[in-house]
């Protein structure tokens, strides 16, 4: 594959750390007395964004250490025009306690993003899962905390939050992960279930409408490619909206493993949403080579040999990522036959070094992103390039 040159310049007022490659170029002009050097970085590699045409968005999950290291904020300004906070944004770090509300980390995420013109998605409102929720919202003193309670919390918290970024950011995602695993419940068995069924999502939808009435409202989930899954999915989205609530789009979380991407579930996943007339943002992508599946599967039997596979610890094979850039390139053809329908693809972290699967399920060296370690793009960049341009059939 062919790589065209082509020339961007970022400057930053910090020195650069870390190595040069042959992407990119460093350019330190004198300082004065008393200034930090000023360091510029040329990459001159393609653009993701600039590839995509407006088709849709292009995003990237990221915290905000990103945006302090010179080096990978190039990589974020050169290639997405849209960004998500990885965490900062959650519940149990924008209200860990009741009444105690923490926008530190959020403010400067939103501060740096409206200055670098990116789009923002706030991520996210309510994670449904018992783990993601903070335990005082269950709690009324030593009582349990009836349903008018937690509502009544919910709705604090969502005005509260969404509200503080009303007009900024462009997208949220309102609920994320409340469907159930297995093919036979509909929804998560949580406290929101136990205690409001269907209500607690319709009534987030309401607030964030409420608090923010110009972004586009997300539910979001994983594996929704899987047919049971999506059945739940049209039925969250059918239900929900026919009791008013304001969905916008659905979001597949998208972490899929190499060699077993889902492409005829993804397909007949767009095919409903087009249906539906529903918007799919592709919200948290990368492609796990080190795959995770047998660690769940036999009742988690195999997990203490998993526990010490780390088979790519330095390079990952040539062989391996052709392959993924095969896969991806695939994968991006796809989403390019339903860009009436997506709205956004979103990267879950910026490079390989950065990804939550180095660490998830077991600690291990993993590949999954665009760019390497080194923040070199690797060859599933350039098969994504050459597909975002290569004219749809
Ligand atoms: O900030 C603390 C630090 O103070 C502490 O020393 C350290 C010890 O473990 O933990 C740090 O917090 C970690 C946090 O990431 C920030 O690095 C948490 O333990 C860790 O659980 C948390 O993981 C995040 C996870 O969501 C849970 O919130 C991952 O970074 C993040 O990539 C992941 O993202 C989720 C999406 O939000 C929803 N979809 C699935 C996706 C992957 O799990």
């Amino acid at each position: 594959m062919k790589r065209v040159h082509s020339l961007m310049r970022v400057t930053f007022f910090l020195a650069l750390p870390g190595m040069m490659h042959s992407h990119l170029m460093a350019e330190e002009t004198p300082a004065s007395p008393g200034v930090a050097p000023q360091t510029e970085i040329v990459r001159t590699e393609k653009s993701l964004k600039e590839a995509v045409a407006k088709r849709f968005k292009m995003g990237v999950s990221v915290n905000n250490g990103v945006m302090t290291h010179p080096a990978e904020a190039a990589v974020l300004l050169r290639h997405f025009d849209t960004v998500t906070p990885e965490n900062c944004m959650k519940m149990n770090v924008t209200q860990p306690t009741e009444g105690v509300f923490r926008f530190e980390e959020a403010d400067a995420f939103v501060s740096y993003a409206q200055k670098n013109n990116l789009e923002i998605v706030g991520h996210t409102l309510l994670w449904a899962r018992p783990e993601n929720t903070p335990e005082w919202f269950f709690k009324d003193g030593d009582a349990p905390a009836s349903a008018e309670l937690v509502l009544k919390r919910l709705e604090t918290h969502i005005s509260t939050v969404a509200g503080r970024y009303k007009g900024k950011l462009a997208m949220w995602d309102v609920v994320n992960e409340a469907l159930a695993d297995s093919d036979e419940e509909y929804l998560r068995d949580t406290e929101w279930t136990r205690l409001l069924g269907e209500e607690y999502i319709i009534k987030s939808f309401e607030y964030a409408r409420k608090a923010d009435p110009d972004a586009l409202l997300i539910y979001n989930d994983y594996r929704c490619d899987r047919p049971g899954k999506l059945k739940k999915l049209i039925r969250l989205v059918q239900s929900i909206r026919a009791k008013g609530a304001p969905i916008d789009a659905i979001g597949l979380q998208a972490h899929y493993e190499y060699g077993m991407i889902p492409f005829e579930g993804i397909e007949a996943t767009l095919q409903a949403m087009r249906e539906l007339k529903v918007k799919v943002v592709f919200s948290e992508l990368d492609m796990d080579v080190v795959t995770r599946q047998r660690w769940y599967e036999d009742d988690g039997k195999h997990q203490e040999e998993l526990s010490k596979f780390d088979p790519y610890p330095s390079e990952c094979p040539p062989e391996v990522l052709e392959s993924q850039a095969a896969q991806y390139a695939r994968l991006f053809a796809l989403i390019l036959k339903y860009e009436d329908v997506v709205e956004r693809v979103t990267f879950w972290n910026l490079h390989d070094g950065q990804s939550w699967l180095n660490d998830w399920p077991w600690k291990r060296h993993n590949h999954p992103l665009l760019f390497d370690r080194n923040l070199r793009p690797k060859p599933a960049f350039d098969a994504v390039i050459e597909t975002l341009e290569t004219p749809v059939q």
